[in-house]
């Protein structure tokens, strides 16, 4: 179930909100966002740190959502061919942090990249679809990071991490 009115047109600051059981304990401005129920164990089991899982199928090409595990928001990108490319042609070498783009993403599922949205500088939270490397902007000090999560640009010494997951079927992921 979403209820992104953007979701019919997307755009670049497609960004849907997914609430997880853990997503209660935030706060009011929940309810403002599009809502996409999941079956997760409740909020406290959740906050201790029971694994979570998350229902792909709703996420459009293009589109990020943010769920939370361990009081992490952990973003999830349905990324587009070009995004895939771009992060594809880097010269690995080059990074300020260096990682390809295949060691972070699922074989067999590299449209979906899972990162930890918390800025590797000073822990801000980056913006995703923003910046120069169609990937995450962090507006406190101008860290940009890539359509990977890699570090980029800026201040930040290292990429955005990808916590522990699996897909446990072709649109479902088990993060934890
Ligand atoms: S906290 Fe992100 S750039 Fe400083």
């Amino acid at each position: 179930m979403t209820t992104a009115s953007s979701a019919d047109h997307p755009t670049r600051r497609d960004f849907l909100f997914v609430a997880t059981g853990a997503f209660a304990a935030v706060g009011g401005a929940a309810a403002l966002w599009p809502f996409i129920s999941q079956m997760n164990p409740d909020a406290s089991t959740i906050a201790a740190g029971a694994p979570i899982e998350v229902d792909l199928s709703p996420v459009a090409e293009g589109q990020d959502i943010k769920v939370f595990w361990r009081g992490k928001p952990i973003y999830i990108s349905h990324r587009t061919k070009k995004q895939i490319d771009e992060a594809r042609a880097v010269n690995v070498a080059s990074l300020p942090d260096p990682q390809s783009d295949e060691a972070r993403v699922k074989s067999g599922h590299e449209q979906w990249l899972v990162v930890i949205g918390i800025c590797t500088h000073l822990g801000c939270i980056p913006i995703a679809h923003e910046g120069n490397y169609d990937g995450f902007f962090c507006p406190c000090h101008g860290s940009q990071y890539d359509s990977s999560g890699r570090i980029r640009q800026g201040p930040a010494p290292a990429n955005l991490p990808v916590p522990p997951y699996q897909f446990v079927s072709d649109t479902k992921i088990q993060i934890g």
